[in-house]
């Protein structure tokens, strides 16, 4: 029964909680914790990097020139639009230890998962829809060259992640107060939830947030349970409060990129009456007044995928409100699934808590949504449908035999655990004028 978010939650507003103590937050030091500081020690050599290219099957390096966007193109991973050393929005340089063997480590931050770029653009808060998170782990996370493993399924289909899993499996490491247990409790860890992130930018809009709506948007803590890595003490958490404070300031002061080519004007003002009759007791308003009703919907009534409502436990839920994390705001059990804010929803296909569906079009036709298609993984302009709004994809009879897995996790297969495109058919009674219209103002917003 239980439907847990993976981060945080709520209700406790009336209960006289007391604001959180310190300097008031800010997003420019936010900023800069988040572009420059690592909250994870590093768990590989900055050597990794250079060496990966050993796991792709070529004789030889390819030449300096071309190694940087090969390592991103292999991994979905987007140029930094800020210093970083010459690695990819997501990696970062950090000290090493004698434990690594080295001076220089390498670590993850929050930008692989909340990187990407589109028409050759990056942008911080915009999910990253191309990453393909297990071949990264395993080429580049390995210890002395060698491939490593990771303990569960980090990514099943390419630009979605297992973010939940990790949460669950990396809580079950500690007790209520972080301090590392030696043995782990099994907290229903499922790994097949593929979800995908949500634009950063829209959280200033949301009183709750992650997929189910089950954390309350004001929790610092809710976006600090990334830094479970086993090499973070519970004293880390402590300090690193205040830092995550501004990193949340920043979140907010995000706004999304505007659609970047023409708009027909009249189109869009017919689309916004359709939306407005059709879409906005749900997806609210937008403008200057804009308005936002922060609904959950019903899993029963909106019809998507029940993989990651179902799969972040009660279990799982009880274990976080009990710890550290809940102590500001509890984690919040709800029925459904959140319906998001638009804003910039042009930049953020695909579709749909799972990435099921790759257009705007197919979210307002749900007999035309494709169900076993692959994508180029690119990011330009070539490999965006402009008509339909979202990616271009090519669609497969079935499924080919004998791919390597890297090549198998860029088919997305809506046949599969936790991949279903179906529900949310509020679009399919309209006529494609209409539908064509909608887009139009969607671009908009
Ligand atoms: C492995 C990928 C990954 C990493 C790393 C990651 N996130 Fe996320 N994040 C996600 C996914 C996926 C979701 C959606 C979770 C869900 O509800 O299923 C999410 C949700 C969120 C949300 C809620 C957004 C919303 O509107 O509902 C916030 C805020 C957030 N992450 C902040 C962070 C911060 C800060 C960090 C770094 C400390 C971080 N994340 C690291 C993948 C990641
Ligand atoms: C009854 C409420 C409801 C109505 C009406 C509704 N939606 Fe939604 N919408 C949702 C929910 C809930 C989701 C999230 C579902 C999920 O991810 O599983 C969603 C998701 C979406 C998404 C995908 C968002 C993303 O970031 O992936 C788009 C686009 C969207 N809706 C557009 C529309 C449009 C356009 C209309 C009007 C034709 C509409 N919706 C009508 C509830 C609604």
């Amino acid at each position: 029964m239980g439907r847990w978010i993976a981060c945080m939650v709520v209700l406790v507003s009336g209960l006289g909680f007391a604001a959180a103590p310190g300097p008031k937050p800010s997003a420019e030091r936010g900023k800069t914790n988040l572009l420059t500081r690592s909250y994870n020690p590093p768990t590989m050599a900055l050597s990794n990097y250079h060496n990966a290219w050993k796991h792709w099957g070529l004789d030889q390096k390819p030449d300096d020139a071309d190694y940087d966007r090969l390592f991103r193109e292999r991994y979905g991973l987007h140029p930094a639009p800020y210093p970083n050393n010459g690695l990819p929005m997501g990696l970062r340089a950090a000290p090493g230890s004698f434990a690594l063997g080295t001076r220089n480590g390498l670590t993850t931050d929050c930008l692989v998962c909340h990187g990407g770029s589109i028409f050759g653009q990056s942008y911080v808060g915009l999910g990253n829809s191309t990453l393909d998170f297990q071949a990264f782990y395993e080429e580049v996370g390995g210890l002395g060259g060698r491939k490593a493993k990771p303990p569960f399924t980090f990514t099943n289909v390419r630009g979605t992640s297992e973010a939940g899993a990790m949460s669950v499996y990396l809580l079950g490491y500690r007790d209520d107060e972080l301090n590392l247990r030696l043995t782990r409790r099994d907290l229903d860890l499922q790994d097949d939830l593929c979800e995908d992130p949500p634009a950063w930018w829209l959280l200033k809009k949301k009183k709750t947030m992650y997929h189910t709506g089950g954390a309350d948007t004001r929790s610092t803590r809710a976006i600090m349970q990334f830094m479970m890595s086993p090499l973070n003490p519970a004293s880390a958490f402590h300090k690193a409060e205040s830092d995550f404070r501004d990193i949340r300031e920043y979140l907010l002061s995000l706004e999304p990129p505007k659609y970047p080519l023409p708009i027909d004007q009249p189109l869009a003002s017919k689309g916004e009456a359709l939306f407005k009759d059709n879409c906005a007791r749900c997806h609210g308003t937008y403008g200057e007044n804009w308005t936002y009703p922060n609904k959950v919907i019903a899993l029963k009534d909106i019809g998507t995928d029940p993989r990651r409502f179902e799969g972040i436990t009660h279990k799982f839920g009880e274990a976080y409100n009990k710890s550290w994390f809940a102590r500001d705001y509890q984690a919040i059990e709800t029925d459904g699934y959140q319906a998001p804010p638009l804003d910039g929803i042009w930049a953020t296909a695909p579709y749909l808590h799972n990435g099921s569906v790759p257009t705007l079009y197919g979210v307002l036709n749900s007999q035309a949504r494709p169900k076993l298609f692959t994508r180029s993984f690119r990011t330009d302009r070539d490999a965006y449908d402009e008509k339909h709004v979202g990616w271009k994809v090519e669609l497969l009879q079935r499924m080919p035999e004998g791919l390597p897995a890297i090549e198998a996790r860029k088919i997305y297969d809506t046949s599969k655990p936790g991949r279903s495109n179906a529900g949310h058919t509020y679009g399919d009674k309209l006529t494609d004028e209409e539908r064509f219209a909608i887009i139009e103002y969607l671009k908009t917003l």
